[in-house]
């Protein structure tokens, strides 16, 4: 488990490196395959280094906010400048993979048709596209026979605690329930094997 700290805290600590990801999601009508409901968009990133990860990155807090740095690194990574506030923090965690990192952790909710609009300016006019971003991907939340879905989804690589940072929005904002969560992760811990 990574240490939490408030983002208070993490701003008086001298010598660590921020890093500030988000996940900006939205509700959907949509059904896969005329039946199966999508429920909810949630975006995250094909990175560079071929592990999934939510669209963000380093921010310098002596430059910039926090906020106004994840801002930015939208703009750079998703082709649009997407407001983010100190209300759309989530939680900051010492990371335990990179020991002078803090990472810092945001959720938005967008409609579907502002969604719609990032992932089409993401391919048209992101300066990182085909370069540190490989594409913007939906996170399946159905559940389909013999794992499909979530389960699968999940038995990906991930990028440092992305994973947790998932699985914790999706029950902060009860986009699943804590049982359907629970489900997805020991589905994808037997195909680990
Ligand atoms: P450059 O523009 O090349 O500097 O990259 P960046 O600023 O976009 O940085 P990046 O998004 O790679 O994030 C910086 C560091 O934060 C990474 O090296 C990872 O350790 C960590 N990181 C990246 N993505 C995530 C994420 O989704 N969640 C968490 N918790 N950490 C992440
Ligand atoms: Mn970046
Ligand atoms: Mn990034
Ligand atoms: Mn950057
Ligand atoms: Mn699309
Ligand atoms: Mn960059």
């Amino acid at each position: 488990m990574e240490k939490q700290i408030t983002r208070e805290d993490a701003l008086t600590r001298k010598g660590f490196k921020h890093a500030c990801h988000i996940m900006l999601y939205g509700d959907t009508s949509a059904k896969l395959f005329g039946k199966i409901p999508i429920k909810h968009i949630v975006l995250m990133q094909m990175r560079f280094d071929g592990l999934l990860g939510f669209p963000g990155g380093l921010v310098n807090p002596s430059k910039e906010t926090l906020e106004a740095g994840l801002s930015r690194e939208l703009h750079e990574e998703v082709g649009v400048a997407v407001f983010v506030g100190v209300d759309n923090h989530m939680c900051s965690c010492l990371s335990s993979s990179c020991p002078n990192l803090i990472t810092h952790f945001y959720i938005k909710k967008m409609t579907e048709s502002e969604l719609n609009e990032l992932e089409k300016a993401a391919v048209a006019t992101a300066a990182d596209h085909g370069l540190e971003v490989l594409g913007m991907v939906r996170v399946p939340l159905y559940f389909l026979r013999n794992g499909g879905g979530l389960p699968y989804f999940l038995s990906h690589s991930f990028i440092s605690n992305s994973r947790a940072q998932l699985l914790s929005a999706l029950q902060r904002c009860r986009l699943l329930s804590q049982g359907e969560i629970e489900k997805a992760v020991s589905q994808a811990e037997q195909m680990r094997c």
